[in-house]
């Protein structure tokens, strides 16, 4: 590293150091030099490209049908998650939210709902008055997560909230006690948990099929289009946090604590942000982990906005290893065992039940109180290791960590 560039970083480093310590609760990418620092607020945005609606409307939902509203109506409502209900137990779209009421009428018109059925984010709150709703998805950007939640629990209804659960665990906190006011449930919508190959992954780590884990390795990479962070929300600190690690790479963190089913007792990280790259100048552009485990394991963990793309994962055991590429997709995850002279495909299912899966388990936890497999409390303990990551990069020191991913002082 040239010395100027040694220099700026460390200057960085240092402004992180200061910001934590006015601020202990601050997410740890508050290092990024020129953050805007508005607060993040909730605005319509266009209908995204390439999604296509449903040609005709659902059939009418059961009467004991938990009834869904979709809050913000991007890419990842309209082209996975609202499609799934088709397929999904026990739930239906009842309501939609949204900034953009062209876009919002024409969906509603497309999954059969009536425009009175139609939020948006002034009139929210009137949502607490409409029995059709039991519950909402919230699908906005990261930083709009909290606020969001609470608002729902505030109007009475259970809550599904996308990954990342928040962008610090001051944020995860108070939308588990807003759950635990309301007396409603929150579930994160960690759609792994409910996808064949990763469901198969966990048992046969269960079962050692791979014998004592020694190392998982994971790559969630992919190269981010040019744009500002006034462009696209996930280049922007307030709405994304640090980037990469809490949209992608929070898949490989994840998957390391699913497959060796212990959380680390230690963190060792590396971020980069780049110099003169209007993409990286509030997040980074790559975040590299190194996690030590009680029994012994590692876990290394790669995650970039600006690398050729790739969706890996390798577990390797003391008798063989596990080959899933790609690991943690919407669709078409591999899986591949391999020991000492053998080598065997997997095929536990399609991967792309994984959305019904989750919000039929959802659907369950509403109406027979079904234990939630990804509560809050998981989405929280995952903010917690993301702020030891960035914690341990600013720093350059391995840090020690309790069983709850907070950072032994
Ligand atoms: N589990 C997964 O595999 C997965 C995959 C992708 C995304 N996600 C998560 O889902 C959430 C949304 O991601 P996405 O890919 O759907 O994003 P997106 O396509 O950009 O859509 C976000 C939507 O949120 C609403 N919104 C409200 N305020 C906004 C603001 N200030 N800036 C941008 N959008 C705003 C808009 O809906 P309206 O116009 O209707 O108001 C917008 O269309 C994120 O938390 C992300 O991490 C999860």
């Amino acid at each position: 590293m040239r010395f100027a560039e040694h220099t700026i970083r460390r200057r960085r480093l240092l402004q992180w150091s200061a910001a934590a310590a006015v601020a202990p609760g601050l997410a740890a990418p508050a290092c990024a030099a020129e953050s805007s620092g508005a607060s993040p607020v909730a605005e319509g945005q266009p209908f995204p490209r390439g999604v296509s609606l449903p040609s005709s409307p659902p059939p009418a939902p059961d009467a004991d049908s938990v009834g869904i509203a979709i809050v913000g109506l991007g890419g990842y409502a309209l082209a996975q998650i609202m499609p799934a209900f088709a397929s999904a137990r026990g739930c239906h779209i009842a309501a939609l939210v949204s900034g953009n009421e062209e876009k919002a009428k024409r969906v509603a018109a497309a999954y059969g709902l009536e425009e009175d059925s139609i939020y948006n984010y002034e009139n929210f709150d009137d949502i607490a008055a409409d029995d059709r709703v039991d519950a909402v998805y919230i699908i906005l950007p990261s930083g709009l997560h909290a606020d969001w939640t609470e608002k729902a629990f505030a109007a009475g209804k259970h809550v599904l909230c996308e990954k990342p659960m928040a962008l610090s665990a001051g944020e995860c906190e108070r939308m588990i006690a807003a759950s635990t006011k309301a007396g409603r449930k929150l579930m994160i919508g960690y759609r792994c948990h409910f996808e064949p190959c990763n469901l198969r992954a966990m048992a046969l780590m269960r079962d050692s099929a791979i014998g004592d884990l020694r190392l998982i390795r994971t790559a969630h990479q992919y190269r981010t289009g040019m744009a500002t962070p006034a462009e696209n929300w996930r280049l922007n600190r307030a709405l994304a946090g640090g980037g990469p690690l809490e949209d992608y790479g929070l898949y490989g963190l994840q998957a390391a604590l699913y497959l060796t089913g212990e959380m680390p007792s230690s963190v060792s990280a590396y971020t980069l942000q780049p110099e003169n790259d209007a993409r990286f100048r509030e997040i980074f552009a790559h975040v590299s982990t190194q996690l030590q485990f009680p029994s012994g394991a590692v876990a290394q963990l790669a995650t970039s906005y600006d690398s050729f793309g790739v969706n890996a994962l390798t577990a390797r055991g003391a008798s063989g290893a596990l080959v899933m590429e790609p690991a943690t997709s919407y669709r078409g995850n591999t899986m591949l065992l391999q020991s000492y002279g053998s080598s065997e495909t997997l095929t536990p299912g399609e991967s792309s039940v994984q959305f019904a899966e989750q919000l039929s388990h959802f659907a369950d936890a509403v109406r027979e109180d079904v234990v939630i497999k990804t509560p809050g409390e998981m989405g929280l303990r995952d903010v917690r290791l993301i702020e030891a990551i960035y914690q341990s990069a600013a720093t350059g020191r391995k840090l020690a960590l309790n069983p709850d991913g907070t950072v032994a002082s």
